[in-house]
């Protein structure tokens, strides 16, 4: 820790157990008169709830938010946005939702108020994405960062338990890497370490029984923390594969992430073995050999599908997979070796422990 750099990410965050009471007053420190609420088809009856809860000062549900941000949703938005005379809006959902607040922030400049109901982390980040005509596009712009974010880990009580274990896991992979980041720095390893912490306490007990208030809070809180670290600091070879494994072969995001990031994790056991101990404390252990494993039993614990085959990954798929991965890497404390690769995605395709 020679040098480094730590720029703060600027939001106001409120956590607690039903804390979405207090959403109006909220928007009072925001100098928001009218909000539109942003949420999918699914989750309306929350957006009314959350309108129910500004009463006059709610300018409607806007219940069509869609997964990756489709530039014609956003359009659609904004212009009701502008209809209602909103001069602010508040996603309440998970990444998509969240996505399309940040794609009107980006557009309109309105400020943007959060509740996530997902362990995803985007509320924490100035990252947006937008698909046209199946492209999607990302980018950072610090317009985009939700100015509040309020977490309730009362609106997670119904995540079944299948998507809060794999959700939770996605979370922990950015807390994971941003241990060995190019840019880490030591305020966001702290967060990272304590976000894996409570996470892997958290999640076990999530999964015995989704209704346990503190557990819920705990998960939520140690994905606050892996949020900030996705929002902070760049990401390494786990999300490199992660996003072939999305974009080419089409698997689902949380589930693979979870499966995968115990093997990406081992892969850099020696080349960052001062920050992977402090992911092995977090985890129960002491040394960076051991987090692959502990993931992986983890994720046992946690009943999600052992091996990628379980989601969809192809045989053939860890040869294509190591092959465009090399071709494009990104940084990573370990050199991308394609051989190393391939071996490491064979094993996570058979659902095998990291070795
Ligand atoms: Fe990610």
């Amino acid at each position: 820790m020679d040098s480094f750099v730590y720029q703060g990410q600027p939001s106001r965050v409120v956590f607690g157990w039903g804390r979405l009471d207090g959403v109006a007053e909220e928007l009072d420190r925001l100098g928001v008169r009218r909000a539109l609420v942003l949420t999918t088809p699914e989750q309306q009856a929350l957006g009314e709830r959350v309108a129910a809860l500004l009463g006059e000062r709610s300018a409607g549900v806007y219940a069509k938010a869609k997964m990756h941000v489709p530039v014609e949703v956003a359009e659609a938005a904004r212009a009701e946005a502008a209809r209602q005379g909103a001069d602010g809006c508040i996603a309440v959902g998970g990444g998509s939702t969240i996505g399309l607040g940040k794609a009107i922030a980006l557009e309109a400049g309105l400020p943007i108020l959060a509740v996530p109901t997902t362990y995803a982390g985007s509320e924490m980040t100035p990252i947006y994405g937008l698909t046209e005509q199946r492209l999607k596009t990302t980018g950072r712009d610090p317009r985009v960062l939700p100015r509040t974010v309020i977490y309730d880990p009362q609106l997670t009580l119904s995540l079944p338990v299948a998507i809060s274990a794999c959700s939770g896991m996605n979370a922990m992979a950015h807390a994971v890497e941003a241990l060995y980041a190019q840019d880490a720095n030591p305020i966001i390893s702290l967060m990272a370490e304590e976000s894996i912490r409570a996470l892997a306490q958290a999640l076990p007990a999530v999964v015995a029984d989704p209704e346990h208030r503190e557990a819920r809070r705990d998960a939520l809180y140690g994905a606050w923390l892996a949020g900030i670290c996705l929002g902070s600091v760049g990401m390494a070879i786990h999300h490199k594969l992660c996003h072939t494994l999305g974009g080419t072969f089409n698997l689902p995001h949380a589930p693979a992430h979870a499966i995968l990031l115990p093997h990406s994790a081992h892969y850099n056991r020696e080349a960052a073995a001062e920050p992977l101990s402090r992911a092995a404390r977090a985890l129960g252990g002491s040394r960076a050999d051991e987090v692959g494993p502990l993931l992986h039993r983890l994720n046992q614990r946690l009943g999600i599908p052992q091996g990628l085959a379980d989601i969809g990954f192809p045989a053939e798929g860890p040869a294509e997979t190591a092959r465009i991965a090399c071709d494009k890497p990104y940084y990573n404390p370990r050199p991308f070796e394609r051989e190393a690769i391939e071996a490491l995605l064979d094993r996570a395709l058979q659902g095998q422990a990291p070795a």
